[in-house]
């Protein structure tokens, strides 16, 4: 493994703040409308139903959108985590300009418990690019049972492991599959884009985690959460593939393959509750 994924990591996080902040980026604007949820959590919706009462925690945060959107379904308190200092400067004007009341907490979320507390959650939500950046399942998973209260729940909607492991779309439409499925030693990439915003970044280099489903449902296990749900999507709310896919005619602000979509699912959502 890469000796210094955090820091590589963490430069490549920071360097795609000003993009995703800029033209093309997160539409921030949209919260101005006192109504308005990210599509993010809008697609999670269903399956996540109202907060009411609930003390949530969403893990690696990034600039607060789907934060502030728990918010809005009626959460007692809301709290953010992510490493990114300038990430979180955006997600707390974006809260103080919404009217939500969330607090971020600079931190990585392996430390999560020792700064958040231990088992004062009723939700951990994450997700949609998250444990990709983490190398450790097992440890993440004892992340997740340390910050939740008994009978506490885990919300996640990832992008699935099947779709890490396929290579850049080739002209003849096959998947073909390249990186790892398994967690293994991680892999480094460069990239001088981002999934949103137009600009380039300073910081292009990255180290990405795969994680299977059976070592993400193993190490919840094992960390004392029972599964209650696994679904697998056919869409992402970010365009994994190039011009192999196009947006869903169904959900808005996502990506489906345009051929042979029942060929590769690009989400999963889990579900898991604190026994
Ligand atoms: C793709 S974003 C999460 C997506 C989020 N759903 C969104 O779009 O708003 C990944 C986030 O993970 C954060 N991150 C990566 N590694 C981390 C770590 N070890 N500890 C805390 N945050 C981390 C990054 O700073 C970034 O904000």
């Amino acid at each position: 493994m890469s000796e210094n994924w955090r820091d590589v990591n963490l430069a490549n996080w920071e360097s795609r703040v000003a993009v995703h902040t800029g033209p093309a980026g997160y539409d921030l604007s949209a919260f101005e409308d006192p109504d308005h949820i990210s599509d993010v959590v809008r697609y999670d919706r269903p399956r996540l139903g109202r907060l009411d009462g609930l003390d949530v925690v969403h893990l690696q945060c990034h600039l607060g959108t789907d934060t502030v959107s728990l918010a809005r379904l009626g959460a007692r308190s809301t709290t953010g985590l992510d490493f990114s200092p300038s990430a979180l400067k955006e997600a707390r004007a974006l809260a103080a300009r919404a009217g939500g009341d969330v607090t971020f907490v600079e931190g990585d979320v392996y430390d999560a418990v020792g700064l958040l507390g231990g088992a004062r959650f009723d939700l951990v939500y994450t997700g949609i690019g998250a444990i990709c950046w983490l190398p450790d399942i097992r440890r993440w998973a004892d992340v997740v049972a340390g910050l939740l209260r008994p009978g506490g729940r885990l919300f996640m909607r990832e992008g699935h492991p099947m779709l890490s492991t396929i290579s850049d779309p080739r002209a003849d439409g096959l998947l073909v599959v390249e990186y790892p499925y398994f967690e293994s030693a991680g892999v480094t990439f460069h990239e001088e884009t981002s999934y949103s915003g137009s600009g380039t970044l300073t910081s292009p280099e990255a180290v990405g985690f795969s994680h299977g489903l059976g070592e993400i449902f193993t190490a919840l296990q094992q960390a004392g959460l029972r599964v209650t749900g696994l679904e697998e999507h056919r869409e992402a709310p970010w365009n994994p593939l190039g011009d192999a896919v196009e947006p869903s005619p169904d959900h808005p602000g996502e990506y489906v393959l345009k051929e042979g979509r029942d060929r590769l699912p690009f989400t999963f959502t889990l579900q898991a509750v604190k026994t």
